[in-house]
C-alpha cells in the first residue's frame, strides 16, 4: 500500500442512458497530497467521486484506492476513506456533538471511545463552544465543518471533498482551506472537487480539469499556466463592431487563441513569452487598422486564463488562431 496511488481511475465512464457523465477520464495521485478536481456544474466531478467512494460503478473502467480495486473490494476500499459531499450529510435537529457521536458509533466506537473522539473532532474544527446547539442554528460555514467532522471519524487515510466551499463566503472558505492543509500535513491524501480557480490554484498540488465528462488538462497550477505559452494581453474596444479587424490584425501577432468575452468586451490575446516587447507591436498594429481601444494590460497568465482557453467558458469565441503547440488538448 505505501508506494500505491492514493487514488486512481483507468479509463473511466459513466454513462446515465444517453448521459455520458464521465467518458475515458484516467487520472491519478500521489499520497499526501492534494489533487484538485476542477470543472464547471455538470462537469462529472460528483460522478466520479462517487464512484471512487464506491457509492456507484463505472459503466467501463477501472478505479483503486491505494492499491485497492473498489469495483471488487468496495467494503475493503470503504475502511480507507472518507467522504464529505457536496450536501451537507447532517441531521437538522441534533446537536453538533449527537451527530458526531452517532457517526462515532457506526463506526463501532465503544461509547467512550466515540465519546472521546467526539470532543477531539470537534475541537478540532472549532465547534465546541456550538457542540450542545442544534445544527438548524449552525451558520454555512459551520455545516461543513461538521460534516467534514463526520467523515474523519473513521482516521480516513484518503479523503474526498465535493465542492467543500461551494457558497460559502470568502472569509469562511479560507478557514476552511486552512483545516484543509492541517489535514494534509498530518498525512491525508486529498481528493478535492472545486469550481473556483483560486481554490485550485491555491490547494491543489495537482489539478485535472474536466469539462464535459472528459479531462481536458491536468498538471500543476504553474505547468498549466505555462502551458498557455507565456503572457496575455487585455484589452476593451471602443468600438465593439471592430472585433472581426482586431481579429485578422492581430492574427499574426498572437501565440494561440484569440478569445473575446463579448458580456465584458474584452479581448484575450496571448503573445507568448516576453509580452512586454509584443506590446508595442499589437498598439502599432490596432492604431495603422485605426481600431480605437479603451483599456490595455499585459499579464502573466491566471488559472481563469487557462480555463477560458480550455473551455471557452465566460467566452464568446469569435475566432479560433491554429495553435502552434502541441500536447494542450487532449
Ligand atoms: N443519476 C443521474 N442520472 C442522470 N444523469 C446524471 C445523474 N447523475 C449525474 N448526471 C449527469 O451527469 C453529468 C455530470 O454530473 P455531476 O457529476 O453531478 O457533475 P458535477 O459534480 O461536476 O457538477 C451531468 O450532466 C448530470 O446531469
Ligand atoms: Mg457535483
Amino acid at each position: 500500500m505505501s508506494n500505491q496511488p492514493a487514488f486512481k481511475a483507468i479509463k473511466v465512464s459513466k454513462y446515465f442512458g444517453e448521459v455520458h457523465a464521465l467518458s475515458e477520464v484516467s487520472l491519478s495521485s500521489e499520497q499526501g497530497k492534494i489533487f484538485g478536481l476542477l470543472g464547471p456544474n455538470g462537469a462529472g466531478k460528483t460522478t466520479l467521486v462517487n464512484m471512487l467512494s464506491t457509492l456507484t460503478e463505472p459503466t467501463a473502467g477501472k478505479l483503486e484506492v491505494l492499491g485497492v480495486d473498489v469495483i471488487n473490494n468496495p467494503n475493503q476500499v470503504r475502511k480507507l476513506i472518507g467522504l464529505a459531499g457536496q450536501f451537507a450529510a447532517i441531521d437538522e435537529y441534533l446537536t453538533g456533538e449527537e451527530n458526531i457521536y452517532m457517526v462515532a458509533r457506526l463506526y463501532h466506537l465503544s461509547a467512550k471511545e466515540a465519546k472521546i473522539r467526539t470532543k477531539k473532532l470537534l475541537e478540532e474544527l472549532s465547534l465546541a463552544d456550538a457542540a450542545k446547539r442544534q445544527v438548524r442554528t449552525y451558520s454555512g460555514g459551520m455545516r461543513r465543518r461538521l460534516d467534514l467532522g463526520a467523515s474523519l471519524v473513521g482516521h480516513p487515510k484518503v479523503l474526498f471533498l465535493d465542492e467543500p466551499t461551494t457558497g460559502l463566503d470568502p472569509r469562511t472558505r479560507s478557514e476552511l482551506w486552512d483545516i484543509i492543509r492541517d489535514l494534509v500535513n498530518e498525512g491525508t491524501s486529498i481528493l478535492l472537487t472545486t469550481q473556483y480557480l483560486e481554490e485550485a490554484d491555491e490547494l491543489a498540488d495537482h489539478i485535472a480539469v474536466i469539462d464535459h465528462g472528459k479531462l481536458i488538462a491536468q498538471g500543476t497550477s504553474r505547468q498549466l499556466k505555462s502551458q498557455l505559452g507565456g503572457d496575455v494581453i487585455k484589452f476593451s474596444l471602443k468600438n465593439k463592431n471592430d472585433i472581426e479587424k482586431v481579429m485578422a490584425v492581430l492574427k499574426p501577432l498572437s501565440s494561440g487563441k484569440i478569445i473575446y468575452e463579448e458580456k465584458d468586451n474584452l479581448v484575450n490575446l496571448p503573445v507568448g513569452s516576453h509580452g512586454s516587447r509584443k506590446l508595442i507591436d499589437v498598439v502599432r498594429k490596432l492604431d495603422g487598422a485605426k481600431i480605437e481601444t479603451v483599456s490595455f494590460e499585459l499579464h502573466e497568465p491566471t488559472l481563469d486564463d487557462v480555463f477560458l482557453n480550455l473551455t471557452g467558458i465566460k467566452a464568446s469565441e469569435v475566432a479560433e488562431v491554429k495553435k502552434s503547440k502541441k500536447g494542450w488538448r487532449k
